[in-house]
């Protein structure tokens, strides 16, 4: 990375540990003290990252120095940190409920987040027992669909996989998210219309493809029914910050779930916006999601840098961003369940950190997000780790592991768990030249160490292990709640807004353009678009035709 970027109070650490391999730092015994911290159900290892306490201690005092605790009681309290939107920030609002601590966001927040978590319950519990009727839902709904996208999708997409083990018997959960009609076309050809709950979910209510796929799902639904509109509003719910266009929409007022300005759509999982997690797990689970974000909450609100977890894993991140300048970060969940893990982090980091202006218009000093990305293990180690382990760039990575499984198979678990544990080792420590050239035992001298350059591992790459006790409704809780106090520190220190997303926009006004140019005849239209856009709309029109 270009000096100028690297913050200047971390030059002098990142130039004292160039020469220190992880393996040797390892042998620190007090390292793990100071770097591994157990929060409830999670533990989190950070003592394979690339630095020492000295480094450490330095990012102590750096975050101590920004204010960063009076920025997080803001946050907490409700006031308007989303500057660019004037709103304020409370999606700790929404778990307020299961928190030890008082809370300190506006009573009447609060209490329009009880009403509506009342309201979900009492929905939960009349569709566990089988009659909804007074909630104006049709009798033998068995499949659910939720339609919505980004933060309308990924919470509950990942929360409904990870806690399959919670499930309640029935009822099945379905995600329609892409506006390509492939998805709706085979769930229609999956279900039974007159068994189905379509949850429309849109904090906005103007996202083109969750109103487009609203919209195949309710013609669908209405062809069952000839027309009657009636019976087709019995199908649906719909959550939405935009109440009055839900109901325009066709979804009967009685059945629009409320979210709120002061929530952010990647934010959202624990608010009306969880309802089909909420119907998938029951009102009990539910509770505990939201008591398992608590957890964390008065946690981060209570704990010094030194012992506080968000905070750490911000430091962490800033460390490898801003003073090693990696660009990137390996998510690798050892679960099948959190396979949604992955996408749900990069929508949680990259549309909160992919900022380069702060709040005042200057451009920022350093880096900003990181690219996220990965997949569960172990597949992930039979794809792309040859790169990690032996590739140029150093990819930082982190393993989510879980102790105890919600199945009995004993040994999957255990290879499972000691794969997890390997790879961490494996990329610290590495296999030295010599290492390698001891093992070749057969070849002249010169064939040994041709074989031994190959076959030796640089090592010295840095990773994150978060240890599950178990993948309950209240560690997945805990889990998110992480990574999301993670991504307000990372703000705080970048200086950047981490709860608009204006980046979005400009795609979103050219495919508005676009679209007219893609109908029929609408390729005839004097072109207003730049001539690649062009090239590509000709071969459009061109090749479907042919
Ligand atoms: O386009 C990005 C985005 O605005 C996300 O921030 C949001 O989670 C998603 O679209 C869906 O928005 P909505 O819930 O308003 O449909």
């Amino acid at each position: 990375m270009s000096p100028e970027r690297r913050p200047s109070f971390l030059a002098e650490h990142v130039d004292r540990l160039a020469g220190t391999h992880l393996r040797d730092l390892l042998k620190d015994a007090a390292r793990g003290k100071r770097l591994r911290h157990r929060l409830g159900p999670v533990l989190l290892d950070l003592s394979r990252q690339k630095l020492d306490l000295q480094a450490l201690d330095a990012l102590g005092a750096h975050v101590e120095a920004s204010g960063w605790q009076a920025a997080r009681d803001a946050m907490f309290a409700g006031a308007p940190i989303n500057t660019s939107e004037n709103r304020a920030v409370l999606h700790t609002a929404l778990r307020a409920s299961g928190s030890r601590l008082p809370s300190p966001a506006p009573r009447d927040a609060l209490n329009e987040i009880d009403a509506t978590l009342k309201r979900i319950d009492a929905l939960v519990k009349a569709v566990e027992l089988g009659d909804a009727s007074a909630f104006g839902l049709a009798p033998g709904i068995t499949d659910i669909v939720n339609i919505g996208i980004g933060g309308s999708d990924l919470g509950p997409r990942l929360a409904v996989r990870a806690l399959t083990p919670y499930h309640v018997p029935g009822l099945r959960s379905h995600f329609l998210t892409n506006v390509d009609g492939q998805s709706a076309y085979e769930l229609m050809h999956q279900l039974d219309p007159k068994r189905t709950l379509v949850i429309v979910v849109s904090k906005t209510f103007t996202t083109q493809e969750t109103l487009l796929n609203g919209g195949v799902m309710r013609d669908w639904i209405s062809r069952a029914y000839h027309g009657d509109k009636a019976a087709v509003a019995r199908h649906f719910l719909a959550v939405s910050a935009n109440v009055a266009v839900a109901e325009k929409w066709g979804v009967p007022a009685a059945q629009v779930y409320p979210m709120w300005d002061f929530v952010g759509g990647r934010f959202s999982l624990w608010s009306a916006v969880g309802l089909s997690l909420a119907l998938s797990i029951g009102s009990y689970n539910f509770h505990e999601l939201l008591r398992g974000a608590a957890l964390v909450d008065d946690h981060f609100r209570t704990a010094p840098w030194s012992e506080n977890l968000p905070v750490l894993l911000s430091l962490v991140e800033y460390w490898n961003r801003n003073a090693q300048g990696r660009g990137s970060r390996a998510v690798v969940p050892y679960a099948d369940l959190l396979t949604d893990l992955t996408s749900y982090l990069q929508q949680l980091e990259m549309e909160s950190l992919g900022k380069q202006v702060t709040p005042q218009g200057q451009h920022v000093a350093q880096s900003t997000s990181a690219v996220v990305w990965g997949s569960v293990g172990t597949n992930a180690q039979h794809a792309y780790f040859q790169a990690l382990h032996q590739g140029t760039d150093v990819v930082p990575l982190e393993f989510i592991g879980v102790v105890k499984p919600a199945h009995d198979l004993g040994a999957n678990h255990d290879a499972l768990l000691s794969n997890l544990l390997a790879q961490a080792a494996a990329l610290a420590l590495g296999k030295t030249f010599e290492e390698a050239l001891a093992e070749a035992t057969s070849g002249t001298e010169e064939e040994r160490r041709i074989l031994a350059a190959q076959r030796s591992f640089p090592g010295d790459r840095p990773s994150t292990v978060m240890m599950l006790d178990a993948l309950t409704p209240e560690t997945l809780g805990a889990l998110i709640a992480l990574y999301e106090h993670k991504v307000f520190m990372l703000g705080h220190l970048w200086g950047i807004n981490a709860f608009d997303q204006w980046g979005v926009e400009l795609g979103k006004a050219i495919a508005r353009q676009i679209l007219p140019a893609l109908e029929e005849g609408g390729a005839s239209r004097a072109s207003a678009f730049d001539s690649a856009t062009q090239a590509l709309i000709d071969v459009i029109h061109e090749r479907r035709t042919a």
